[in-house]
């Protein structure tokens, strides 16, 4: 018997498994119920006690090499399932479907890169005010209809906290923590408790922009506005200034520019006119500086605010503004480069 035992393992030492397939036949031939090794196991029990030891150790050993060459064969074969050796490296790789920015934030972004280039920094309002910082410090009288529920979402329990209605609050902000000379805008969220229309929504976003210091003048806000025109519009793009109001500025205007779809012969953007509406804008009140700290003997500026929804209607043809809040993933695939 010790003989047959020694064949074995020889047979086993010799053994040279490629495959999964032969290691599964030793596998099988020796380890399995039926097997060599409980053969070998049941005439065990006969052998006379003396040469239980030597025995023993030969059928452990045995038993041991088998199970080292299985497990040779397996490291091999998986080895070889984690190295494909048909990889094609020249073949181009599976598409990465990635996101892009949504138009609202393009256009946010290339306002604030246009008027960084005369220095304008930006500085974060809050779209949860008060009443102080969106109407009272910046001028509106207390029965100002803009003050009205129709117009301002306000806190239930708390009519002084609101929605701020327009970015013009963060010129507030920036005023009581910052000693002039002044440049920044507010880019941001703002809330109007409108009916959501093609045209209007509840939700929109402006860029509001400040400049604070010695002897500035309507003169530097035209010229900055026109400025900033022509960066966004085109070198062609012509303004117009026209009067209007506005609580926290004096003399306030309304800019428009130049249809840049009809290049100003008009069109149905600009209902025929040949201009489109896009800011409103003038002189920071004497009374907005001095709520902020600043002397209007000393200092003036300019303030404008413009909405960013409108300005990308028009830089990308969409017509309703619902969709800029739809997150449809058809429309904002559009828009990437
Ligand atoms: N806050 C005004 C609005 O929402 C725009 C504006 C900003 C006008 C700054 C003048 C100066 O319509």
């Amino acid at each position: 018997m010790i003989e047959k035992i020694k064949d074995f393992i020889q047979e086993v030492e010799e053994f040279k498994a490629e495959t999964a397939e032969k290691a599964e036949e030793l596998r099988l031939r020796f380890l399995a119920k039926k097997g060599i090794l409980n053969e070998i196991f049941a005439e065990f029990k006969a052998v006379a006690p003396e040469q239980k030891k030597e025995y023993g150790q030969k059928i452990n050993l045995l038993k041991q090499l088998v199970e080292k060459k299985i497990a040779e064969v397996k490291e091999k074969t998986e080895e070889l399932s984690s190295k494909p050796n048909d990889l094609d490296t020249s073949l181009p790789g599976p598409n990465i479907n990635l996101g892009s920015h949504h138009p609202i934030t393009m256009v946010k972004n290339e306002i604030i890169e246009i008027f960084g280039r005369l220095g304008f920094t930006v500085a974060e309002g809050q779209e949860i005010e008060d009443d102080y910082h969106n109407f009272t410090a910046l001028n509106f009288p207390p029965e100002h209809p803009a003050r009205d529920m129709q117009d301002t979402f306000f806190v239930e329990t708390n009519p002084d906290i609101l929605l701020r209605t327009h970015t013009s609050g963060g010129q507030v902000r920036v005023m009581e923590h910052q000693k002039p000379p002044i440049r920044v805008l507010v880019p941001g969220r703002v809330f109007r408790n409108e009916a959501v229309s093609a045209r209007s929504h509840c939700i929109f976003h402006q860029v509001e922009g400040l400049y604070i210091d010695k002897n500035v003048s309507f003169a530097d806000l035209k010229q900055t506005l026109m400025y900033f025109a022509k960066e966004f519009y085109g070198e062609k793009t012509e303004i117009r200034l026209r009067p209007s109001y506005f609580p926290f500025t004096e003399p306030s205007a309304e800019m428009d520019v130049s249809c840049s779809i009809c290049g100003g012969k008009g069109c149905p953007i600009c209902k025929g006119t040949g201009w489109l509406e896009i800011l409103g804008c003038g002189m920071v009140h004497p009374n907005v500086l001095k709520n902020c700290g600043i002397n209007p003997e000393e200092y003036s500026g300019f303030a404008f605010g413009m909405g960013i929804e409108r300005t990308a209607m028009l830089r990308y043809g969409v017509t309703d503004i619902r969709m800029f809040f739809e997150n449809d993933m058809k429309f904002l695939s559009r828009f990437k480069h």
